[in-house]
């Protein structure tokens, strides 16, 4: 979708230096109803002024700003009569690039830190006039340029925030994108809202209006694919394609019997044609034809590979039926952006499959991607205005080879079976127990161990149910989440009495690193 039009309405620019919570301070502004995006400090300078942003922010980063070959800017930036608002690194380069120092400090200050705020700085207006904020430097701003004072300061550190009023720039030592800067979000409105005059129009609603526009300028009376997976994203971006063009778009599902229990028809059940949305939407059984390919497949890679180029076979097949189509859509999403280096600096953690490589088996002219400027959370946002159902917006992150990962070792229809019924009833004691929202991920795994077990006065030779919970901010990293025991002896129970084939149920402590969050 075309950035410069619509969107582009009142923004604020993100310039990345690397640091971990980059984007965590686009989705800080987006809450204060701003409008933002990342953009890495390579970017031309020249391309920033042509975006015309009422306000830049620059992040923290690795560095030491003073060393050689440290990422850097053009000092042209701070002469745009823009506001800008240095962040950690952010901070320290704007004050060298404008003639003041930056040192190695005898003490790193990390952790939370009561900082004294001066409350008639624009920045901290209505904030404590001391208030925790989270610090995590090495380096601290020794002197200051000229026509910058002090705001804010430490313990520790004298220059914990500076500002020069008559040119709009601020630098602030700490980060107030963290949730554990109390008075975080606040600064960040002062600055958006307050110095920047931002009107505040960036709405969820705002933006559904907006994107159905594009896209029925964009398409005109063209023909739209999609590939409908059941996930939050894919669902979300078939309700705003509906909205915006009804039949010309056509949703392919592809049930690979892989999916959780019910999660098919579920599907089905909201975009089929009975549901609530206007467009073709086509359900392609291919179960059978996923256990047959997988039969004796045992090596987790084989087993992802076949269920991955079985999908692009079945939808391959659909997409001929249709014929060929103008548009092929893709519920990308911001965070796949910036992962894969296409927007801001923070490292490329992976080469996400929907952005780059386009897929060349469909004949299409263009790809659409209706919701890749926004977060996951505004992706859930817009999908509850579309009026798509709660439990679908709310819906776990679930792997494209599903179920096929979470069984050890060959998959078979009654593997499949034990599986989808000891996860719904896990899934159905978690939201019971109220903790469905505060947990991260949580699902049941088939193991391929076998054991003995008595039950009744029978011996019994079943299989082992493996239950995981795991808390994480990226899915890079994860703990395992500390479900009560009471919540786990009840799944255990009922798992045990209700699901055939099974005689033991264990729970998976393991963190990531060294495990993975799926078990394949
Ligand atoms: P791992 O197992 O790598 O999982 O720790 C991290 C997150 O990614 C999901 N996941 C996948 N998602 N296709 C996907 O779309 C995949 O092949 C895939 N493998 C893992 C997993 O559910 C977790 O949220």
């Amino acid at each position: 979708m075309d950035k410069k039009s619509g969107l582009s309405m009142e923004k604020v620019i993100v310039i990345d230096f690397g640091g971990q919570y980059n984007q965590l301070v686009a989705r800080r502004v987006r809450e204060c109803n701003v409008y933002c995006e990342i953009y890495s400090y390579k970017t031309d300078i020249d391309q920033i002024k042509a975006m015309n942003p009422k306000g830049i922010i620059l992040t923290g980063g690795p560095n030491s700003c003073y060393e050689e070959n440290s990422p850097s800017y053009s000092r042209e930036l701070f002469e745009l009569g823009i506001p800008v608002l240095g962040l950690c690194y952010g901070a320290q380069l704007m004050m060298l690039l404008l003639g003041g120092k930056v040192e190695k400090a005898s003490l790193r200050e990390y952790g939370k830190t009561e900082v004294h705020v001066d409350r008639t700085s624009p920045l901290f207006s209505n904030v404590e006039e001391t208030t925790v904020c989270w610090m995590s430097h090495n380096d601290y701003i020794s002197r200051l340029a000229q026509g910058f004072s002090v705001i804010a300061h430490t313990a520790d550190c004298p220059v914990a925030a500076a500002q020069c009023l008559e040119q709009d720039l601020y630098a602030i030592q700490f980060h107030p994108e963290v949730l554990h800067t109390v008075e975080g979000t606040k600064m960040l409105y002062n600055f958006v809202r307050g110095v920047c005059g931002c009107a505040g129009t960036w709405r969820i609603d705002s933006f559904v209006e907006e994107s159905v526009r594009q896209i029925r300028e964009k398409v005109g009376d063209g023909k739209v694919l999609l590939a409908l997976s059941g996930g939050v994203d894919s669902s979300v971006a078939a309700g705003l394609l509906s909205r915006a063009i009804g039949r010309q778009l056509t949703c392919v599902f592809v049930d690979h019997g892989l999916l959780r229990k019910n999660e098919g028809d579920e599907v089905e059940t909201v975009f089929g044609p009975d549901g609530d949305f206007d467009l073709n939407f086509i359900r392609v059984n291919a179960q059978e034809r996923y256990y047959s390919k997988l039969a004796g497949v045992t090596e987790p890679e084989k087993k992802r590979k076949i269920i991955g180029e079985e999908f692009i076979r079945v939808f391959e097949e659909e997409a001929k039926k249709i014929g060929a189509v103008d548009f092929l859509a893709q519920g990308t999403i911001y965070p796949d952006v910036v992962e894969s280096g296409l927007g801001g600096e923070s490292a490329v953690i992976k080469s996400h499959h929907n952005v780059g490589g386009l897929p060349d088996y469909v004949d299409f002219k263009e790809i659409i991607e209706p919701l890749r400027d926004l977060f996951k959370d505004e992706v859930r946002k817009a999908g509850l205005e579309l009026g798509i159902p709660e439990k679908l917006v709310y819906r776990q992150p679930f792997p494209g080879p599903g179920l096929g990962i979470r069984i050890i070792g060959e998959v078979t229809a009654e593997k499949v079976r034990i599986v989808q019924d000891a996860d719904a009833i896990y899934r159905e004691e978690i939201a019971k127990a109220g903790l469905d929202r505060s947990t991260g991920q949580y699902f049941a795994a088939l193991t391929n161990m076998r054991s003995v077990g008595v039950m009744g006065d029978e011996r019994t030779y079943d299989y082992a149910i493996a239950l995981r919970a795991v808390n994480t901010v990226d899915f890079m990293t994860a703990e395992c989440a500390e479900i009560p025991f009471a919540v786990l002896q009840t799944v255990m129970s009922r798992i045990i009495n209700e699901v055939r084939g099974v005689n033991r149920v264990l729970y998976d402590l393991t963190s990531k690193p060294p495990g993975t969050i799926e078990f394949e």
